[in-house]
């Protein structure tokens, strides 16, 4: 049997996933979703309805190029039944604002989404790609009152995507083999993990002056990308692609997602990138690393600067 039949059997199978958001992120998810027909049913939402319906016309058309899934731009009560909610609505980030100024813009936004997609269903898993995506995730997770297992934000996988392709550029060696991860916040304060970066199980033999420059083009790499094109979407969107794959496939995937922390390295109370076991239940577990004193006090550090946001919009 050829894969394509392979995946169109998977298919076959009633699923569906709603993106809420259809700007750049948003529908390039979508699309993406769609060429991998990770699902038989995708459902566009957004604010401007004639946007998601221009944009679930224009991937109708490509049907005849892909799998068989259905697409149309609907409305929240869509997202009853759904398997997996996207939420990559809210204001985009501007050039040299960084994530966290957006929060207030967003979390006001996302209060009347979570209400609508709860209203419709409380079985499925929210994935949230808006930025400041961990506190955005963390206020989801608020109102939703969902377990914290069902409510994922996109969080550091990105940034580890970055780095695992900049360190495979200077070692040349495919980034898939090489296992590097960057975890804390999906932002200014990320950490990365060189205490434990390897390929094929050897230490990287990169010098102090190498790992700064892969470190700072790995954190800055959205301004640099929002400088010359205004905003980021394709890499996020394969991202995104990758966490709905290891919960539609019930994967048990270690993904640097956020999630809710409890006690991890000291932190509490709120939602920032670690390692994930991801499969049909969400987080199925957190995986804690043996951290350098280093990288732990830098992942203190980026965890209150969360915390810090959070407290200013609970206030
Ligand atoms: C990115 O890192 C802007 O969060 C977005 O590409």
């Amino acid at each position: 049997m050829s894969t394509n039949e392979l995946n169109n059997q998977e298919t076959l199978k009633k699923s569906r996933i709603v993106v809420i958001g259809t700007g750049a992120v948003g529908s390039t998810t979508a699309y993406t979703l769609l060429l991998r027909e990770r699902m038989s049913e995708l459902v566009l939402i957004d604010y401007n309805h004639a946007k998601a319906n221009g944009d679930a016309l224009d991937m109708n058309h490509g049907l005849p190029f892909t799998g068989r899934v259905k697409v149309w731009a609907g409305d929240y009560s869509d997202c009853e039944g759904a398997d997996i909610i996207i939420i990559c609505a809210g204001v985009a980030q501007k050039q040299g604002e960084t994530r966290l100024d957006l929060l207030k813009r967003n979390v006001d936004i996302f209060n009347g989404i979570v209400e609508n997609v709860t209203k419709y269903n409380q079985t499925g898993i929210i994935l949230v790609a808006t930025n400041p995506v961990d506190i955005m995730s963390y206020f989801t997770w608020k109102k939703s009152e969902w377990p914290v297992n069902r409510v994922i934000g996109s969080g550091t996988l990105l940034d580890s995507a970055r780095f695992r392709y900049l360190i495979g550029e200077k070692l040349q060696v495919d980034p898939r083999s090489i296992h590097a991860a960057i975890i804390g916040e999906h932002g200014d304060s990320e950490v990365p993990l060189w205490s434990l970066a390897n390929f094929a199980g050897l230490p990287l033999e990169l010098n102090q002056e190498d790992k700064d420059e892969i470190f700072q083009n790995t954190r800055d790499a959205a301004y640099q990308i929002i400088e010359a094109k205004g905003s980021t979407y394709y890499a996020i969107a394969l991202a995104l692609d990758r966490i709905c794959t290891a919960i539609m496939r019930d994967e048990g995937a270690v993904l640097n997602v956020s999630t809710f922390v409890s006690n991890y390295h000291g932190l509490s109370d709120v939602y920032l990138g670690v390692p994930c076991i991801v499969d049909r239940t969400g987080v199925r577990e957190v995986v804690t690393l043996p951290l350098s004193e280093e990288e732990e006090n830098k992942l203190r550090k980026s965890g209150a600067k969360i915390r810090e946001m959070i407290d200013s919009i609970s206030e």
